[in-house]
């Protein structure tokens, strides 16, 4: 059986893109049920749309009166994820920290992409990071969410070397390319259920 995805996203959706590619030409064996994103005009909401895959706005601004906006707003995109059958959570590009609240409706069942060779460079502008740190040698991470960011055990990971003269859009169009391959393949192994999570580390069953 597919695996039932939902993605959430605040930006232009390139992974988005990548994962739904993945799908249509075979390499991934999931559906995305539906796209949920934090900002109005994500660029990714129209990709979706255009495949004709269900999206959704939440405003963050509705939530503003409330005790525990940000777990009050996660219960609410939770429970949208949950009425659309998902099974696995995709956060790409969603630039957003996710609460406990929940990650704890998914176990296990939710992962994100970083663009950098994590435990380095956690956070925003992680490319900028590395160039700033003066490292050789970047990457991407996808790695399962839990309650620290950027903190979960890592899933799979891809190198890209930094040249000098790099810039933060040089290095980032590198990152985002392997990106777009990596996302999809950690997604299939989760379709397979061959991830095994055994404290920080992820085995990969064969
Ligand atoms: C990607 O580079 C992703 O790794 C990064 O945002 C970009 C989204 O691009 N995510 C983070 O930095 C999360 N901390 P996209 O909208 O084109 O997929």
């Amino acid at each position: 059986m597919a695996l039932a995805l939902g993605v959430l996203i605040s930006g232009r959706g390139s992974n988005l893109l990548a994962i739904l590619d993945a799908i249509q030409d075979g390499r991934l064996d999931a559906n995305v049920n539906i796209v949920i994103s934090n900002k109005e005009n994500a660029g990714g909401l129209e990709l979706a749309k255009e495949r004709g895959i269900q999206t959704k706005f939440i405003d963050p601004k509705t939530f503003a009166q409330e005790n525990n906006r940000r777990e009050a707003y996660d219960l609410v995109v939770g429970k949208m994820l949950q009425e659309h059958g998902v099974e696995c959570v995709v956060l790409a590009g969603y630039m957003r920290i996710v609460t406990p609240a929940l990650i704890r409706m998914f176990p296990s069942k939710m992962v994100n992409i970083h663009p950098s060779l994590l435990p380095s460079f956690p956070g925003l502008d992680a490319q900028r990071q590395a160039l700033e740190w003066g490292a050789k040698v970047s990457g991407c991470s996808v790695h399962f969410v839990t309650e620290g960011v950027d903190e979960g055990p890592i899933i799979c990971q891809k190198p890209v070397v930094i040249n000098q003269g790099d810039t933060v859009e040089t290095l980032s169009e590198r990152i985002l390319e392997q990106e777009h391959r990596l996302y999809p393949e950690a997604l299939q192994l989760m379709a397979q259920e061959r991830l095994q999570v055994d404290g920080r580390t992820v085995r990969i069953l064969h």
